[in-house]
């Protein structure tokens, strides 16, 4: 019986495949990233730079030696981002994803949104049939937190301050539990509307373009 880690890195290791020598990445968070990175690193692929969603993320990267840019540097260099990969906390059927669980989601939805392919990586305790048992993390401006709550509380959702957490981009993170989403791509958008939001942590605009799953049995790869 494969445990929680070992499939994390079984998944990370079949994400390999999915680089492209000598171009650019873009590389996630969390602790399936986090195997990815090391993988990566371990495997010597050679790759033009990275592109990394969190300052975790790029501070592994860098401490691997693998060179690390800027969105900006990417995009300026004229060169296009054919591959962007990292984990999710929820994946539906139709590869819509609930990110955010290690606080990343706006970098983590920029990058995604800045590449080609995004190549989702994940063991099968993610894959469920609809999204929403995940609390879902929103990025919110610190002054808007009473607002922002009463107005999650009046969608049918219980939102909680990640106590003495604050992302990358100086923000508060919201764990809203209790929220039936019915239709990703609407709600996501909903959400975004709301005042005082950064970003929510579905990702339905720009889902998973392939989805890895690791289990006992292997991994499965999945596209819609
Ligand atoms: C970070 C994320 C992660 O990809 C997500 O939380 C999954 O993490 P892990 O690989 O540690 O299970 O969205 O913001």
């Amino acid at each position: 019986m494969s445990d929680s880690n070992d499939l994390k890195r079984t998944v990370a290791r079949a994400a390999l495949s999915h680089v492209i020598p000598g171009e650019l990445l873009g590389v996630g968070t969390g602790s399936t990233a986090n195997h990815f990175i090391d993988l990566l690193a371990a495997e010597s692929i050679s790759i033009a730079g990275a592109i990394a969603s969190s300052e975790a993320s790029a501070t592994r990267l860098r401490g691997h030696g693998i060179p690390v840019l800027t969105l900006d540097e990417a995009l300026a260099s004229g060169r296009r981002i054919p591959v962007y990969v990292d984990g999710a906390d929820e994946i539906d059927p139709g590869l819509n994803l609930i990110k955010g669980g290690g606080g990343a989601l706006t970098r983590e939805k920029i990058v995604a949104a800045a590449s080609d392919c995004f190549v989702c990586i994940a063991d099968e305790s993610k894959c469920v049939d609809s999204l929403g048992r995940f609390p879902l993390p929103v990025e919110i401006i610190p002054m808007a937190l009473g607002l922002v709550s009463r107005e999650l509380v009046r969608m049918g959702g219980i939102p909680a301050l990640r106590e003495g957490f604050i992302t990358d981009n100086g923000n508060f993170i919201l764990d809203v539990s209790g929220l039936h989403v019915f239709d990703p791509v609407a709600f996501e958008s909903e959400l975004d509307h709301l005042a005082g939001v950064v970003t929510n942590g579905l990702f339905a605009r720009r889902k998973a373009d392939i989805a890895l799953v690791s289990s006992a049995d292997g991994v499965r790869s999945l596209r819609v």
